[in-house]
């Protein structure tokens, strides 16, 4: 019997710097798409695959994340007496388990896969999963299920991929692809950010991984790489090097960058058009916006 997953971390200790001056004091992952922070998306597909246990690896200036998973017992007593029964229920969606959370601090944001490394302490000899809070992805299964789905059939090492057009590969970290079997790809390498040309495929890496503990140790002995960063992709592809398994899951949904201001603007769209609620109004107003858009042309 494989183990299950049930442990999550979320490297949350970036500086994202790309939203500045917002970021100047809100957490980048508590931004909201429409109206809930980038970081309930996380844990609401973490928590539709299974996870747990919740662990967020933060920084300086990120206690508006902590605080966003304390009870408010305040507002629910308001929300109770005012008889807003719908919103008492979106409000309680968000309560946590007590120790069902735990933070870590990356002192000094040193990559993505230091920021794991930091979280080694309450992984034990477990495989875990990785979520950037700041890749949302729309999808019917949620991607993290997609992937624990495969993951128990396969073991290893499981990334998320994503096919992308060449010029944009040198933004990701991109697969070497041994076999390609549909939905799953055994990777052969992996490569960050690689050189325009140089890509090894049109398979990008994105914001979610399955790990096995290996990966841990791998990342005691990292150097810096791409960027000067302690990088996960290194370590992942130091697995395959060991001679164990890494496959990438081609997922069925939609991702967004909402680390990036474009990426973020497509999302608030395409999930403002999702929701029943404001759908009509917002159709409309989009409707409307490209038709004087035209007519200035
Ligand atoms: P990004 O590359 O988006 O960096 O990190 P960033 O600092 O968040 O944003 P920009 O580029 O300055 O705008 C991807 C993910 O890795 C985490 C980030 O918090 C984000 O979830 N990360 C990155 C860390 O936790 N620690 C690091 O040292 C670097």
């Amino acid at each position: 019997m494989r183990r299950k997953v049930t442990k999550a971390i979320f490297p949350v200790a970036g500086m994202g710097t790309r939203f500045l001056p917002a970021t100047k004091s809100i957490p980048k992952e508590i931004m909201t798409l429409v109206d809930r922070p980038l970081i309930q998306y996380a844990i609401d597909e973490a928590r539709a695959a299974g996870i747990k246990e919740f662990i967020f690896v933060t920084s300086r200036g990120k206690g508006a994340l902590e605080d966003y998973f304390d009870l408010a017992p305040e507002l629910e007593n308001a929300l109770r007496k005012s008889g807003k029964d719908a919103l008492l229920e979106t409000l309680r969606a968000t309560n946590m388990d007590s120790g069902a959370i735990a933070y870590v601090r990356q002192h000094r944001a040193l990559g993505l896969g230091h920021a794991v490394w930091c979280a080694k302490r309450l992984i034990s000899n477990e495989p875990f999963a990785v979520i950037l809070p700041d890749d949302v992805i729309a999808a019917e299964q949620p991607c993290l299920a997609q992937m624990v789905e495969a993951y128990e059939q396969t073991g290893g090492c499981m990334v998320a991929a994503m096919e992308v057009p060449p010029a944009k590969a040198g933004a990701y970290g991109v697969l070497d692809v041994a076999e390609d079997m549909g939905s799953l790809v055994k990777v052969r390498g992996m490569v960050e950010k690689p050189p325009l040309g140089e890509a090894p495929s049109n398979l990008a890496v994105i914001g979610r991984y399955i790990l096995t503990p290996k990966v841990l140790q791998t990342l005691n002995r990292m150097k810096s790489g791409a960027g000067g960063e302690i990088q996960l992709t290194d370590a992942i592809a130091e697995e395959i090097r060991q001679g164990r398994e890494v496959y990438g899951h081609r997922f069925r949904g939609q991702r967004f960058d909402c680390g990036s201001k474009a990426g973020f603007l497509q999302a608030t769209v395409a999930f403002g058009l999702a929701r029943e609620d404001l759908r009509d109004e917002f159709q409309t107003y989009l409707g409307e916006l490209m038709q004087a858009q035209q007519a200035a042309e």
